[in-house]
């Protein structure tokens, strides 16, 4: 199998983060401070990617404003020759900053929402005062003129507010919103009873942000991840395993997912071990489930395997303990029908303001869903 070379890269610049939104991609176990990659040490992955052929660079986290030296692995980036991205819930951005972030060449901002209005916001976000700060970010960012994407997390308690987040991005100036349905991953699956959409909030979600699309052609793209449980087909994951993006966790694994670590009987390279270009063509975590040879029944034989090359990985493996079933979200899976019955039982008495024991992405605050009602 021909391996084309990563299209982009995800640095998790730091685990570190002011927010602790219960559906963190971080995972549980989180990376420390002292173990995080130095600015030397960054400035030569980024090379190495654009090396590799890595054309966009996503600089993530956690929160990557936590990290002193923003500004110079922004200038790294550049001189790497990469577009660069900020990923980033503006907590921790100053008009100062983003003024040095701006002549050091940053290329795009992703804003994330976590609600739009500060109730909601501060309490998913479990930082009071975190709204107010971002949308004082924003008209930074807008002054400045940077390219901005504003990525809206949606679930059971703020789907309602999606036209107010579309109404927002206009407002901002935002070229594209990513309505993200939140994925069951990390410490989403452990709050996943709190945060599930019902099936009427999912199909709502969908007629609005086609009703949306046609409204605001030309004006803002839409992207659109749905609520996958309510689906009858799986997504298709990092666009399939090893096959166009690679990510970068704060101590130097080499990840093809950002939640591979999950499944525990992979190994991940390092950067400080290894160069990226022999970690993309020959690590050990990015052949596991690369192409379909890994495929058992039904995708194996199934007319969409190359669509969705199986679903997701991790899912798989989080839901039913293999990563190599077919992702039980697919109508064909065998496990369909128990997913299906558990999260209906997981939606008896959605409408309840306190559902079981969630838990926050860091902190330990407990996502208290009462103050969302
Ligand atoms: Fe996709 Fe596998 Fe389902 Fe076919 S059986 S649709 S390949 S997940
Ligand atoms: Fe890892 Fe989907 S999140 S393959």
């Amino acid at each position: 199998m021909k391996i084309p070379p990563p299209i982009a890269m995800l640095a998790e610049l730091t685990h570190r983060c002011p927010l602790s939104c219960p559906y963190c991609s971080n995972p549980l176990e989180l990376a420390r401070q002292e173990t995080e990659l130095d600015t030397e040490t960054w400035a030569r992955v980024f090379r190495e990617a654009a090396d590799l052929g890595v054309l966009q660079l996503h600089l993530s986290g956690g929160e990557p404003a936590s990290r002193r030296d923003l500004t110079q692995l922004v200038l790294a980036a550049r001189d790497a020759g990469l577009y660069t991205n900020l990923i980033t819930s503006g907590i921790g951005l100053t008009e100062r900053r983003l003024q040095e972030l701006d002549k050091a060449g940053l290329d795009h901002i992703q804003l994330s929402l976590q609600g739009t209005t500060a109730e909601m916001a501060d309490a998913v976000g479990g930082y009071k005062g975190g709204f107010a700060r971002k949308m004082q970010v924003a008209e930074w960012i807008g002054a400045i003129g940077f390219p901005l994407t504003l990525n809206a997390v949606l679930h059971r308690h703020n789907l309602h507010q999606l036209p107010r987040a579309l109404e927002m991005a206009v407002e901002m100036g935002a070229r594209r919103i990513e309505v993200a349905t939140v994925q069951f991953h990390g410490w989403a699956l452990k709050n996943r009873g709190a945060l599930m959409p019902t099936h009427a909030q999912a199909k709502e979600a969908t007629r609005i942000v086609a009703e949306a699309r046609a409204a605001l052609k030309g004006t803002l793209v839409i992207d659109y991840v749905p609520a996958d449980y309510h689906e009858d087909y799986p997504k298709r994951c990092m666009g399939g395993w090893g096959s166009s993006g690679l990510n970068v966790a704060p101590d130097g694994q080499v990840l093809p997912c950002h939640a591979a670590q999950s499944i525990p009987h992979l190994k991940f390279d390092r950067v400080t071990d290894k160069s990226l270009t022999e970690i993309w063509y020959r690590g050990a975590a990015f052949n596991a489930y690369r192409g379909t040879d890994w495929m058992a029944e039904p995708c194996k034989s199934c007319d969409r395997k190359l669509k969705d090359f199986g679903g997701c990985r991790c899912q798989a493996f989080a839901l039913l303990g293999d990563a190599t079933a077919t992702d039980p979200v697919c109508v064909k899976s065998p496990q369909h029908g128990w997913l299906t019955s558990q999260t209906q039982a997981e939606l008896q008495g959605a409408d309840a303001p306190a559902l079981g024991d969630p838990v926050a992405g860091e902190a330990g605050d407990v996502f208290d869903t009462s103050e969302l009602t």
